[in-house]
């Protein structure tokens, strides 16, 4: 691809070749062939040695892992669990992480939708946090909140999932800290994509978006001063010095799939995460130039990520552009509902959300078939 940089191209070659252009990587990254093949492998590896061998011979991959992740999400190797995704790991945190029933969670507006709705299922009252006019929380009007109603939490999508908004956790982090207020954070759309080490409290997302991991496969991190908090029952089987984090994870896993994300997350590295997080920017600023001044979209506000968002301003219905991009024009996108931001969204949206790999050709094909269809 001639307007592509070498780095970004050899990642596409890295990868199968696509059916058509793929921008929904906020759905699902692809995977590289590394990864699929270290999948593959293990699976096979459990199939001729037996599968709790084969996984006792790929321990030197999970330490690698673990330490990997711990590193990304900000803890210690011993803080991190493997569950089944981003969800899984928030209902795990509501699990062992006593907070008092009726009390109230501190989120920003542009907060992601299933997470509102597993806080009131808790029982717990669910408070807007003040912010900017860009939706980034307002940090002069949290220290206030800190010291006149402290929330029993803060929770935090990072990155949220319908427009390019990145939250400033670190600084939120530090805030909090200083107020004895726990941070949870949903990494879900940051992982692989900006920097996660915030100094949060409790961190969770999935590897297959941006880190390209296979599906099924997510993370959990807890910072240590948190874990004699944690209610975890030990399986009664676990070696009695598992650490307490560990008890998170569930009694039987998809190995193969946390063999294939190792594979994924060290890829990424050795691109350097720096690289990729500006890399991914980059990619958001051409996608939203590309679609500036379309008939019939507007581009919703969005910077620092590779997701961006279109919304209809003709009557389109955004779930049958979606499906006639990709069936008339072999263009896979994604259709938000405002339920997935529902204190932001307003209406329904088409969403792109390319990865590094994203060139000239695929936004020019894109902006014609929008075009086409509307
Ligand atoms: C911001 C955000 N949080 C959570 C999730 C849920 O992730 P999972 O499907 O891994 O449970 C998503 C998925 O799109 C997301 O975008």
């Amino acid at each position: 691809v001639a307007d592509l940089a070498p780095i970004w191209a050899d990642w596409r070659q890295r990868r199968p070749p696509t059916r058509g252009i793929h921008l929904n990587s906020a759905a699902a990254g692809r995977s590289s062939t590394a990864t699929i093949a270290a999948v593959a492998d293990h699976l096979r590896s459990e199939a001729e040695l037996g599968a709790y061998v084969a996984e006792a011979a790929a321990e030197g991959h999970m330490r690698q892992l673990r330490a990997d992740v711990a590193g990304l999400l900000g803890t210690s190797a011993d803080g991190v669990a493997f569950v089944e995704s981003a969800t899984a790991g928030l209902r795990s945190l509501l699990m062992a992480w006593p907070l008092p029933h009726g009390s109230s969670v501190a989120v920003a507006p542009s907060e992601w939708g299933p997470n509102l709705a597993a806080f009131t299922d808790q029982g717990f009252e669910v408070v807007l946090l003040g912010t900017d006019d860009h939706g980034r929380v307002d940090l002069d009007r949290l220290q206030r909140q800190l010291q006149s109603s402290p929330p029993v939490l803060v929770h935090l999508t990072q990155v949220a999932a319908h427009r390019g908004l990145v939250q400033p956790v670190t600084a939120i982090a530090d805030l909090c800290r200083d107020a004895g207020v726990p941070v949870w954070v949903d990494a879900a759309q940051a992982l692989g994509h900006v920097d996660t080490a915030t100094g949060a409290d409790a961190v969770y997302a999935t590897g297959r978006k941006w880190m390209c991991g296979p599906r099924g496969v997510g993370v959990l991190a807890i910072t240590e001063a948190a874990w004699r908090l944690l209610r975890v029952r030990h399986h009664v089987l676990a070696a009695s010095d598992e650490p307490t984090v560990r008890a998170l994870e569930s009694d039987d896993a998809n190995v193969a799939g946390r063999i294939g994300l190792a594979v994924a997350i060290r890829e990424y590295l050795a691109l350097g995460a720096a690289a990729v997080h500006r890399r991914l920017d980059e990619v958001g600023a051409e996608a939203q130039a590309a679609l500036a001044d379309l008939p019939g979209w507007t581009v919703a506000e969005s910077a620092g990520t590779a997701i961006t968002a279109l919304r209809p301003t003709a009557g389109q219905d955004p779930e049958t552009v979606r499906t006639r991009l990709l069936d008339e024009h072999d263009i896979l996108t994604t259709a938000s509902v405002p339920a997935r931001a529902p204190h932001e969204m307003t209406g329904p949206s088409l969403r792109i959300s390319p990865h590094v790999d994203c060139s000239d050709d695929q936004l020019a094909a894109l902006r014609l078939a929008l075009s086409a269809i509307a």
